[in-house]
């Protein structure tokens, strides 16, 4: 019963799509267990370039199955358009993806509720990604959602839809009458309806299945720790829990069955929408790292915030994961920085902090304290091993595994599977 969960340690981005991919090779099932297509997983490969939302990274592997579990949100609408684009690309998804029946759906009014939020009072903006992802996992956590079950039976559908819009009538009321929102969602629903019903399924049944009969399962976080909304940077989060153990609650799987976790981790920091980033960079490093390492957000077409290597974020994710192994990508971004830094600690109030502070005052004033790392030069995907990498460059990842407490397992040089280092030969996923 092999399993594998895959988290991002930072805001997201880390490059989770890629590893997911390569990793997919060995997996017989790969499980999106929450978030939404708020996620953007850009996967390179064959000369082919793919952004996936929704649809678990490994779908793109021939004869693989998808799971899209319980703890994700579904918008239909966003589903029914990512699988014609995969279709129309070659990639046979009927037949080997499943949306849960406990899935919460997305409709059109939680994304007005989005926007209504981010276009309002300041204080209350998060720079979500308005795909409608908070209004629905507060409907679900509220009690009022509509799950993915209850989509398909229309009469249930349209007695919560009465019900959600007359409740929400008051905010939905400064963008259309509500009588406009229930046509605009009733015009697509029968088709949506027929479209979701041939992917619905018991996916924890499914998942319980795979385990009995020895299948590998591969378990695809979106976003990251540090979006997590218990161990984030609350309230400047995602509404979900990205971490390992909700992999467990969103897939409807116990934790014994959960064998390993792999962090990805990028050699940088970079964060998409408001809030703290005590190592971000105002300079012409920062301008660097984003132009170099194409930091434009997959989902939003944003730029990414960008700064150093934040040891004390990560460190905070390997504890709340149980991280022991990751993969380390975008080194290449850093080849020509003549000092890379990596921040070990944070100075609040002239108190050295080692662990990720709590408070939003201790996170939005907290300052860096760095060490210094010489720099490398050299294309490192010129070298065939890692043996042969700058000595600088190992030295940096030495540097990163002692400032976060774990070993890294892989090493990422580039967009496609292919520029790709094994370091760790024990790492059984790979096997
Ligand atoms: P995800 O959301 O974690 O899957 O990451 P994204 O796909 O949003 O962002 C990662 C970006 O970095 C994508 O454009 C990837 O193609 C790219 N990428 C991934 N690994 C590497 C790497 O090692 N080097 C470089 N230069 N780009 C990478
Ligand atoms: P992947 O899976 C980076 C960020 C948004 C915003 C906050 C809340 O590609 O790593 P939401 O729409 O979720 O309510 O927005 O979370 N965010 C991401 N940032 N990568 C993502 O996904 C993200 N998904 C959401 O920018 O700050
Ligand atoms: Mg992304």
């Amino acid at each position: 019963m092999p399993s594998l969960v895959v988290v991002g340690a930072q805001w997201g981005d880390e490059g989770k799509g890629k590893i997911v991919h390569l990793l997919g090779k060995n997996s017989d099932v790969i499980v999106r267990y929450q978030g939404g297509n708020n996620a953007g997983h850009t996967v390179v490969f064959d000369g082919k370039h793919f952004i996936l939302h929704l649809i678990p990274s490994g779908i793109l592997e021939p004869g693989k199955k998808g799971v899209i579990a319980n703890g994700v949100v579904v918008d239909p609408a966003a589903l029914k358009e990512e699988v014609a684009f995969l279709e129309t690309r070659k990639i046979k998804v009927k037949g080997r993806l499943t949306v849960s029946t406990l899935a919460h759906v997305i409709l059109p009014y939680h994304k007005y509720l989005d926007t209504i939020r981010e276009t309002g009072d300041k204080s209350g903006v998060i720079g979500t990604t308005r795909k409608g992802i908070g209004p629905a996992y507060s409907d679900k956590v509220g009690r009022t959602g509509i799950r993915v079950v209850d989509f398909l039976e229309k009469p249930v559908f349209e007695e919560l839809l009465d019900q959600n819009l007359t409740e929400k009538e008051p905010l939905l009321s400064r963008v259309k009458p509500i009588s406009e929102i229930r046509k605009e969602i009733m015009a697509t629903y029968d088709e949506l309806r027929a479209f979701l019903a041939e992917y619905a399924a018991d996916t924890s049944v499914q998942l319980a299945k795979a385990f009995e009969s020895n299948k590998r399962v591969l378990f695809e976080s979106a976003q990251g720790t540090m979006l997590d909304v218990d161990f984030g940077t609350f309230p400047y989060v995602t509404s979900s829990n990205p971490i390992a153990g909700g992999a467990c609650n969103g897939s409807g799987v116990g934790p014994r069955h959960i064998d390993e976790v792999l962090g990805v981790i990028k050699a940088y920091t970079t964060r998409v929408g408001e809030g703290p980033f005590p190592t971000e960079l105002f300079d012409e490093t920062g301008v660097q790292l984003q132009t170099v390492g194409q930091e434009v957000g997959a989902t939003t077409g944003r730029q990414r915030r960008c700064g150093w290597f934040d040891a004390v974020a990560v460190r905070h994710a390997v504890r709340v994961n149980g991280i022991s192994k990751f993969a380390l990508t975008k080194l290449d971004v850093l080849n020509g920085v003549k000092t890379i830094k990596i921040c070990v600690a944070y100075d609040v109030d002239g108190k050295r902090v080692t662990d990720f502070p709590a408070s939003r005052t201790a996170q939005a004033k907290a300052k860096p304290i760095y060490k210094n790392y010489k720099g490398f030069t050299g294309d490192l995907r010129s070298f065939k091993s890692y043996a042969k990498f700058p000595a600088e460059a190992r030295a940096f990842v030495k540097a990163l595994e002692d400032a976060i407490g774990a070993k890294c397992a892989l090493v990422s040089m580039g967009k496609s599977r292919d520029e790709t280092l094994v370091l760790d030969k024990k790492f059984s996923w790979l096997k």
